[in-house]
């Protein structure tokens, strides 16, 4: 079954990919949905696509979806769950910078069990089904086994929605840049984690997440051998609006410097 819906997931994240790579060179409208936060009739098609998809071949099943459904539905942990992203990165494609993605995932009784993050400009796609493993382009993928702080690449979003906590995330992002042998803001929480998953970077951290952002992302990483918490460590980073996620020899680490900056 988990199979299946992978296979759906596959299919949809392509058609929203081939929705955006039609529009890239397209004039587009940006509209505000808040302050610094933007949607693009690029989101709305690609999103159209996608939902397609799915309820083509699953007509029964609920979807979260970022630009038509923003609530959480209220038995989110019963049955089977879509979570889509038709792109992730809207600021980096009004801007025309190629890195982009589509994030599909299904979660099964509040856990994601299959998922999808299609690179819309480099064709790479991963993809990771519970219990099985990851893959990126058909290949297995896995997250680094580098203990080294020195060694290690940490990648991250910055809290443009949470400017309140800049600080405080200022002070976090000094205390590891000092530690790290570099630092990664690329626009794509989606690609962010498949990064992870597939060892091109040692970990991500981010505060002001939302759950399409992350669902079929943090099924990568567990699925590549890594881990997944919020900033207290705990297992259900989906709806908490915070994640690290890390190679297993940094997540404590990682976690650890969250929790001290950014838990209040
Ligand atoms: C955003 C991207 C970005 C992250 C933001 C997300 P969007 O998603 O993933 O990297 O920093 O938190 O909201 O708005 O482009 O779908
Ligand atoms: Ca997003
Ligand atoms: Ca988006």
């Amino acid at each position: 079954m988990s199979a299946e819906l992978l296979n759906t997931a596959r299919k949809a994240a392509r058609a929203g990919a081939d929705v955006l790579r039609s529009m890239w060179n397209q004039k587009l409208t940006v509209e505000n949905k808040a302050k610094f936060d933007f949607v693009t009739q690029a989101d709305k098609a690609s999103e159209k696509a996608v939902l397609k998809v799915i309820t083509d071949n699953h007509p029964d099943h609920r979807i979260l979806a970022e630009e038509s459904a923003h609530e959480k539905p209220r038995d989110a942990d019963q049955g089977v769950l879509w979570i889509v992203d038709p792109l992730d990165g809207t600021n980096n494609f009004i801007h025309h910078i190629p890195h982009i993605s589509v994030s599909v995932a299904a979660c099964r009784d509040g856990r994601p069990v299959a998922g999808v993050v299609l690179d819309v400009t480099r064709d790479e796609e991963f993809y990771a089904l519970a219990g099985k493993g990851a893959w990126l382009n058909d290949r297995p993928i896995k997250v680094t086994d580098c203990a080294q702080k020195e060694k290690s690449v940490l990648l991250t979003g910055f809290p443009f929605r949470v400017k309140s906590k800049l600080d405080d995330y200022l002070a976090l992002f000094k205390t590891l840049f000092l530690e790290v042998s570099g630092m990664r803001r690329a626009g794509s929480a989606a690609l962010d984690l498949a990064y992870v998953a597939a060892g091109r970077a040692e970990g991500f951290w981010e505060i002001g997440l939302e759950p399409w952002d992350v669902a079929a992302g943090m099924l990568l990483v567990e699925e590549a051998g890594g881990k997944v918490t919020d900033f207290s460590g705990r297992d259900r980073a989906l709806w908490n609006r915070e994640m690290v996620a890390a190679n297993q020899p940094l997540h404590s680490w990682l976690q650890e410097n969250c929790n001290r900056f950014l838990v209040s």
